[in-house]
């Protein structure tokens, strides 16, 4: 069955990638969680979509030269009612909160080849391990150097392809990389046959950012593997 999965949280009911997002994600029975982290200028990894802190909170500036304790300090509520004062959490805090959860959770690594290059790898794999998360996450990035890195660290850990425009016979791409999954903006999935060739290698497809009742029916029928969706309650009805 194909997974749902909530899309930096359940970001249509609550401000995106905040523990109240993902508290939403597992009352709509969510199937996973996707989220985007970065580092901080001291080492924390931060659970936020944009490299700058600028458009998600009341606060200015880069993420990778502010501190924990100063991105923790902001207001993360995007002027959305209700949600006065909520913080940007660390992936810790997460993890601490879908631990006792069957959720997965599609981490979702930000962190270019310009700054801090692959120094968040060793991070989330420790989080992963601290909060004995392992077999309920994956890592995903548009910068494929990222995940290669990962499985040339360990052929356990599952990745995914992310991308925006079409891609030549992905499923070879993927192999290439190597990857275990493709996650292609869902646009980009109108030819049934991109899922077909991907099954056919094992190679899993799970397209985002489906929102539309017409487009999450196309993925159901095309038997994608997850569908990274804003708004799981929707998607499970459909479903
Ligand atoms: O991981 C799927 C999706 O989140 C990728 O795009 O910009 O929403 O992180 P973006
Ligand atoms: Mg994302």
């Amino acid at each position: 069955m194909t997974q749902i999965i909530a899309h930096r949280g359940a970001s249509c009911a609550a401000p995106e990638n905040t523990l109240a997002a993902f508290e939403q994600a597992i009352s709509a029975r969510a199937d996973g969680v996707e989220l985007d982290v970065h580092l901080t200028a001291d080492g924390s990894v931060v659970v936020i979509h944009d490299d700058a802190v600028d458009r998600t909170t009341n606060g200015s500036g880069a993420v990778h030269e502010m501190t924990l304790e100063q991105v923790q300090g902001l207001d993360a509520s995007m002027g959305q009612a209700g949600f006065a004062g909520i913080k940007i959490p660390t992936l810790a805090e997460v993890y601490a909160l879908l631990q006792k959860t069957n959720l997965t959770v599609n981490v979702e690594l930000k962190e270019n080849a310009y700054h801090n290059g692959f120094a968040v790898i060793p991070k989330v794999l420790e989080l992963e391990e601290q909060y004995g998360m392992s077999g309920k996450v994956y890592y995903s990035s548009f910068n494929h150097y990222v995940l290669r890195e990962l499985k040339h660290r360990s052929g356990q850990i599952q990745t995914g392809i992310l991308y925006g425009e079409p891609l030549v016979d992905v499923w070879d791409y993927a192999e290439a990389v190597p990857a275990d999954a493709v996650h292609p903006n869902y646009q980009v999935l109108q030819d049934a046959n991109v899922v077909r060739q991907c099954h056919a290698l094992g190679i899993a497809v799970r397209p985002w950012t489906v929102n539309q009742e017409h487009d999450l029916q196309e993925m159901f029928v095309q038997k994608v593997d997850a569908v990274i969706t804003n708004d799981p309650a929707l998607a499970r009805a459909i479903r």
